[in-house]
């Protein structure tokens, strides 16, 4: 399959590490050219140092949820490439843990700021480049809280419903424009992010992370994890000509997730 994505360029937010950067890798294993930003030095660093940091990888320092930053990194970006053929909206955080009432007000605009604003300004400047290219895909990270209720985790659930409800509107607004826009909703993801999520829960609830871990890998039919490279994949899909056809749609990569709680 490789040559599938060949010549298409890519920008991926939060593309150093976990999802965004296993998707950099399906992406870049089929051909493309990838932008990828991230806000931590630490993972960059490993980036650059990666014998997959070539003529078509390339990676920026960005606070995807601040602006100045992000136009700062279009500019950059413009420096190589006038035109892109997709843009993956991938950053987002967890968010806190805990009941409304206990919740902080810092941490749900924090939250809201990350996993929604920042697609705007992605969004915003990516367009431009997308129409013109003439066409192309962009790819929102949602998650199963994004159509489901998530207890304990209001803000990613607020967070993630509006991701729906943007990928659902842009893919109105651009379909004229051959630009494609979907939502893809990850299901329980092998990686630290889930370890993190695990261990504040079982902190909230007074119980133990394995227990925690069982029933989040019950919450699907299937019953087991996902892997950062099912989401990759399903990128390259959406990316790539096979599904010059498919726009509007908020996708499940999740084993059949069933229940979120
Ligand atoms: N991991 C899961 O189980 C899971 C499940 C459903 C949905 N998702 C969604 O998938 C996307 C990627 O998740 P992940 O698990 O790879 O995330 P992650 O927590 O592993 O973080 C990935 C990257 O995001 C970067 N990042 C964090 N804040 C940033 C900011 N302000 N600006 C730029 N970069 C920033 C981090 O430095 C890191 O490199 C997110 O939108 C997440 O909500 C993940």
């Amino acid at each position: 399959m490789f040559g599938i994505l060949k010549n298409k360029k890519i920008i991926i937010s939060a593309g150093a590490s976990g999802i965004g950067w296993a998707t950099a890798k399906v992406c870049l294993s089929k051909g493309a050219t990838v932008f990828i930003s991230d806000i931590d030095k630490k993972f960059l660093k490993k980036v650059k140092k990666n014998p997959l940091n070539n003529k078509r990888l390339f990676s920026y320092e960005c606070d995807a949820s601040n602006e100045n930053d992000v136009k700062n990194l279009f500019k950059q970006i413009s420096k190589k490439t006038k035109k892109i053929d997709a843009l993956i909206n991938n950053v987002g955080i967890a968010g806190p843990t805990g009941t409304i009432e206990k919740l902080k007000s810092k941490d749900w605009e924090e939250t809201l700021k990350v996993n929604v604003i920042s697609h705007f300004y992605y969004s915003k400047l990516a367009i431009p480049m997308l129409k013109k290219n003439k066409g192309g895909s962009i790819i929102n990270l949602s998650s199963g809280a994004g159509i489901m209720g998530f207890p304990l985790r209001s803000p990613y659930a607020a967070s993630k419903w509006a991701v729906v409800g943007v990928t659902k509107t842009l893919a109105l607004e651009l379909g004229k424009f051959k630009i494609r826009v979907n939502a893809i909703c990850p299901g329980t993801i092998k990686g630290d992010r889930m370890v993190r999520v695990i261990r504040d829960k079982a902190k909230f609830l007074k119980i133990s992370k394995k227990t925690i871990e069982k029933e989040f890998l019950s919450m699907a039919s299937m019953g087991n994890w996902i892997y950062e490279d099912d989401i990759g994949k399903m990128c390259s899909f959406l990316i790539s000509d096979d599904s010059a056809r498919i726009s509007g749609q908020i996708i499940g990569v999740d084993g059949n997730a069933i229940r979120l709680d």
